[in-house]
């Protein structure tokens, strides 16, 4: 997988956002966490609206030989990406609570926070990740199944669905957060 999506990207997508939010949790300066946070926040959110409505509908309607051919560049690194940038999130989040003393007397609000949160890393880490892992196995197999291909392709749309309303709860409670609720 690694070297289907290049070493040095791996490399980066894997470092970047798992090293940012402890650097931020080191500096002890909440406002580094917080631009941590954000950061990488709004990166999961933006890919996660961009997968789920725009790329994975252009997927699933394109040929069977240019499906695979986009799926060899896309899939190896999506993959890698949002697993690594999914725990940064959540980490840097979890850190910026406790650096702003939150986790003393928890709101509403940040447990809802983390309740969503941990429903998103297992749908990440569990059926979504199947289902990139057997995408990239058909990719990757001297004889593509097409068809097995085409159904992971639809489970893993209709997964990033759901994965996208949690999305926008979890930035709900952002907001409730700010507010103090
Ligand atoms: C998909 C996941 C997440 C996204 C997209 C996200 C996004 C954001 C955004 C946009 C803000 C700035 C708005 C604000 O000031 O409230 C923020 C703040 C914050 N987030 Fe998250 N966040 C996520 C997950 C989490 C998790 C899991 C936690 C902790 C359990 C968390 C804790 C916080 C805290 C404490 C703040 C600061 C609130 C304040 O300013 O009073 N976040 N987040």
């Amino acid at each position: 997988m690694a070297d289907a999506a290049s070493r040095p990207f791996a490399a980066g997508a894997i470092a970047v956002p798992l090293v940012l939010p402890v650097l931020g949790y080191l500096s002890t300066d909440v406002r580094v966490m917080f631009t941590v946070h954000l950061f990488l926040g709004a990166f999961w959110f933006g890919t996660a609206v961009l997968g789920a409505v725009v790329l994975g509908p252009v997927m699933g309607s394109l040929s069977e030989d240019a499906n695979v051919e986009f799926a060899e560049g896309f899939v190896p690194k999506m993959n890698l990406l949002m697993e690594p940038v999914s725990v940064g999130v959540v980490g840097s989040g979890i850190g910026l609570a406790s650096m702003m003393g939150l986790w003393a007397s928890p709101t509403p609000s940040l447990w809802a926070a983390f309740v969503l949160a941990i429903a998103l890393l297992v749908l990440g880490f569990g059926p979504l990740h199947k289902f990139t892992a057997g995408m990239f196995d058909e990719i990757a197999a001297d004889n593509t199944d097409h068809e097995r291909l085409a159904s992971l392709n639809k489970k893993y749309g209709m997964l990033s669905l759901v994965e996208l309303v949690l999305m926008v709860a979890i930035v709900a409670t952002m907001s409730g957060l700010r507010w103090g609720l």
